[in-house]
């Protein structure tokens, strides 16, 4: 844990780490990039949930009875339209009983501030555990902006999952949403002038669908 971002977890799994790699490289075309993505979603929902409640079952096998586990409360996936969508699979994978809440916002290219143009909620959303999934948190402008508005919907636990982050958007959140935990696979060095994540990885979204 960095010591002035106390709300940053960095997930140095070797193979997330090698999967992060692939997908940073200018040379991985469409195809490589959306599996790499989705792997790499996977192995880091399988770290992000290993706190979550679990309630004991009762379960047959084919020889006896025995005491199993399930989640202890409903979990809903929220990705940020475009590029987290390209993560939500490899998740759904993990946690297939998972509600999918959608968030619609882009970034200004002037203002680089979230415009919002879609919000869909499951009904019970306050009740369950959320997960905020985008790959780049830069400014850390379009995750505030989703998590707030989840705050007026009454929840209260959310995680974010990202793959890349930068100081500035990890310092945004931790002025924003203090107690919010933001889990990544890196924390890079800087935005640049254009507020794109150095190293980074690109534009996520462009690299997902093959947009430029
Ligand atoms: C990207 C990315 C984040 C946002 C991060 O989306 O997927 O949502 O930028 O930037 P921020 O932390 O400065 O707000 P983009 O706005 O490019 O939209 P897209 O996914 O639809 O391409
Ligand atoms: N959005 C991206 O897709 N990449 C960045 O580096 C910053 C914002």
């Amino acid at each position: 844990m960095d010591r002035k971002l106390p709300n940053l977890k960095v997930m140095r799994h070797p193979l997330i780490q090698e999967k992060l790699t692939g997908i940073r490289d200018r040379r991985t075309g469409v195809r490589e990039f959306r599996a790499l993505l989705s792997e790499m979603a996977a192995l880091m929902a399988y770290e992000i949930t290993a706190d979550f409640p679990v309630r004991e079952i009762e379960v047959e096998t084919p020889l006896a009875a025995t005491t199993g586990a399930e989640l202890a409360r409903g979990v809903t996936l929220v990705p940020i339209i475009r590029a987290g969508l390209g993560m939500l699979e490899g998740i759904m994978r993990l946690v297939p009983q998972a509600r999918v809440g959608h968030v619609g916002l882009y970034r200004d290219e002037d203002t680089l501030e979230p415009v919002e143009y879609y919000w869909k909620m499951p009904q019970d959303v306050a009740e369950t555990d959320i997960i905020v999934i985008d790959p780049m948190l830069a400014t850390g402008g379009s995750c505030s902006a989703a998590v707030s508005k989840l705050a007026e919907a009454g929840v209260q636990r959310v995680k974010v999952l990202c793959l890349v982050a930068s100081p500035e958007g990890v310092g945004r959140m931790l002025e924003d949403h203090p107690l919010v935990t933001v889990y990544a696979a890196a924390l890079d060095d800087r935005l640049d002038d254009r507020g794109y994540i150095l190293p980074g990885l690109g534009d996520a979204g462009d690299r997902i669908y093959g947009t430029t």
